[in-house]
C-alpha cells in the first residue's frame, strides 16, 4: 500500500484540480436549461475513466440524461465490483445564500474540516465523492495493484428519481454482471467515528392542489364567506401529524418494522451530541415522533414533511386576495417493510377524505423508492469495515441513515446484487443546500480507502 500511498500524495494536486473541473460544469439534472451541461459532465467521466486505464468507457444514451459506463476487466476469475455514483447535482438555489458561487468551487476551513472543504454545488453529493473511485481505480492501475474487475455506472438521473436506470439495468444485466455494488453516495457520523451505511430510507412524493372560488377574490368582499384553499391546505397538512408528532394517515403504520429495544440500544450508543446538533442549527429544541430518539427519528422511524408550499400572493408588499388555488409538496420517509406505492395510495385516500366539501383536492404522485437495509455479515461489509479501519485507525461503526437512494433495492431486485455504502461525506456538509462542500481530508481518506476495500474483498472472497 506504500506505492498507492506515494502514488496519491504525488498526484494530489492533480486529483484536486480534476474535481473541481468536474464541479465548474452546472449539471443540474432537473432543469432543462442544462442538458448540455449534462452531457459535458457526462463526456467528462468517460474521459477521466479512460485516462485512468478503464479497458472501454462510453456515454451511453437514455430518454433522459446519459449514463457513463466504463470497465476494466482483469481476470474473469477474479470478483468483480461495479461502482456506483451520479454525476448530476440539486439546482443550486436559493442563489443569494451561498457564500462563493455554486459553480466555482473554493476551499475554506469550517468546525468539522479544520484543514479545508472544497465548496460547490455538488462537491459532496456526489461528483466528490464518486470522483474518489475514479482517483482511486486510476491509482490502483498505475500502481499494479488492481486486483478485482472494475465496472463504473455513473448517473445522471439519481437526484430527480433515477427514471431510466431502472430500465438500464434490465436492458444491460449481463453488462453490468458483479459480485458487489460499492457507492460513496452517503454520510459518516464524523472523521474520529467513520461509521458504513447499513440502511437507507424510501421515499413517497406527492404533489397537492387544493382548488376553491373559479378565480381568486377580493378578501375584503368575500373574505370570511368562501373557503380560503390556502387557509384549508394548511389545516390538512397539519392534521397529518398529532400531538405526539405520530403521522395520522389511517394505516401509515401497518408495515413499519418494529426495531427490538435491544437492537434500538445498540443503534443509539453511536455517539451523537443533542447539544451541538441544535447547536449547529441554530434551534432551540428538536422535535419528532414521541417516544423515539433523535437518531431512531431519522433511522428507523418514518416521517412527513412538506417541501414546499404556495398560492396567492407571494410578491412585494401586501396584495389583499383570496387565492383561488394552494398548493404543497410533500414528502414522506420510509421504512422497511413500507412500500412507497401503498403509502402514496394511503395518502391519497386519507387527504381527499379529510377535504372540506368547499374545496376540491388533486393529489398527484411523483417518484418514489424503496426502503433497504445493508446485511452486516458478508464478505462485502467486512472487507469495508477492515479498510475502514486501515486509514480511521478506529472500527467503523454501522449505521442506518435517513436519506434515500432508491436505486439500491432495485439493483438487488433487478441484477440480483447487494451494495455497500461507503460514503466519506459528513451530515454537515450541506448536500441541497447552499454552501455544499466536501472536506479535503474525506477527499483523500476515501482515495486512500478504497483500494483498501478492493485489497480486502479479493481476500476474502479468495478464501
Ligand atoms: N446522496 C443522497 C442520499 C443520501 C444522502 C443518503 C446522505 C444518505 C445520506 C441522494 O443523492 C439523494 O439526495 N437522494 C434523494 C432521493 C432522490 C429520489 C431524489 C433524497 O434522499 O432526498
Ligand atoms: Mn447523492
Ligand atoms: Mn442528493
Amino acid at each position: 500500500m506504500d506505492k498507492l500511498n506515494s502514488y496519491i500524495e504525488e498526484n494530489r494536486e492533480r486529483f484536486l484540480e480534476e474535481l473541481f473541473e468536474l464541479l465548474r460544469i452546472p449539471s443540474v439534472s432537473a432543469d432543462s436549461r442544462h442538458k448540455k451541461d449534462m452531457l459535458d459532465a457526462a463526456r467528462f467521466v468517460k474521459e477521466k475513466l479512460i485516462a485512468a486505464g478503464a479497458d472501454s468507457a462510453e456515454v451511453i444514451d437514455t430518454p433522459g440524461h446519459p449514463i457513463v459506463y466504463g470497465e476494466k476487466m482483469i481476470n474473469e476469475n477474479l470478483p468483480t465490483v461495479l461502482v456506483y455514483g451520479h454525476y448530476d447535482v440539486q439546482p443550486p438555489d436559493p442563489l443569494e445564500l451561498w457564500e462563493s458561487e455554486p459553480f466555482n468551487p473554493v476551499v475554506k476551513k469550517t468546525k468539522n474540516h479544520p484543514n479545508g472543504a472544497i465548496f460547490a454545488r455538488g462537491a459532496s453529493d456526489d461528483k466528490g465523492q464518486f470522483y474518489m473511485h475514479v482517483k482511486a481505480f486510476e491509482a490502483m492501475n498505475k500502481t499494479g495493484e488492481l486486483n478485482c474487475n472494475v465496472k463504473f455506472m455513473i448517473e445522471g438521473e439519481e437526484e430527480v428519481g433515477s427514471a431510466h436506470l431502472g430500465g438500464f439495468c434490465e436492458k444491460f444485466k449481463d453488462k453490468l454482471a458483479c459480485d458487489v455494488i460499492l457507492i460513496s453516495d452517503t454520510a459518516m457520523i464524523s472523521m474520529d467515528t467513520p461509521s458504513i451505511t447499513t440502511g437507507l430510507r424510501g421515499l413517497s412524493y406527492v404533489e397537492v392542489e387544493v382548488v376553491g372560488p373559479n378565480r381568486d377574490l377580493h378578501s375584503g368582499i368575500y373574505g370570511g364567506a368562501v373557503d380560503n384553499p390556502a387557509n384549508v391546505l394548511c389545516k390538512m397538512i397539519a392534521s397529518l401529524q398529532d400531538d405526539d408528532k405520530r403521522i395520522t394517515i389511517e394505516g401509515f403504520y401497518d408495515d413499519v418494522e418494529e426495531v427490538s429495544e435491544e437492537e434500538r440500544k445498540l443503534m443509539n450508543e453511536a455517539p451523537f451530541d443533542l447539544d451541538s446538533y441544535k447547536e449547529d442549527l441554530e434551534i432551540d429544541d428538536v422535535s419528532g415522533e414521541k417516544g423515539f430518539t433523535s437518531h431512531d427519528r431519522t433511522s428507523i422511524r418514518p416521517s412527513l414533511d412538506v417541501n414546499g408550499i404556495w398560492g396567492g400572493y407571494t410578491g412585494e408588499g401586501a396584495k389583499t386576495v383570496l387565492p383561488s388555488r394552494a398548493y404543497a409538496k410533500v414528502s414522506m420517509r420510509l421504512v422497511p417493510h413500507q412500500r412507497s406505492e401503498k403509502i402514496t395510495e394511503l395518502f391519497t385516500r386519507h387527504f381527499k377524505k379529510i377535504a372540506p366539501d368547499t374545496v376540491k383536492v388533486e393529489v398527484t404522485p411523483h417518484h418514489g423508492g424503496e426502503p433497504v437495509v445493508v446485511p452486516s455479515d458478508s464478505d462485502e461489509y467486512r472487507a469495508a469495515h477492515l479498510a475502514i479501519e486501515d486509514v480511521f485507525g478506529v472500527a467503523p461503526l454501522p449505521q442506518r441513515s435517513g436519506g434515500s437512494i432508491p436505486i439500491v433495492p432495485l439493483f438487488e431486485e433487478v441484477l440480483g446484487v447487494k451494495s455497500i455504502l461507503m460514503g466519506f461525506g459528513l451530515n454537515s456538509d450541506a448536500l441541497h443546500s447552499p454552501n455544499e462542500h466536501f472536506g479535503i481530508e474525506n477527499y483523500f481518506k476515501g482515495i486512500q480507502t478504497i483500494p483498501l476495500f478492493f485489497k480486502h474483498y479479493a481476500e476474502l472472497k479468495n478464501q
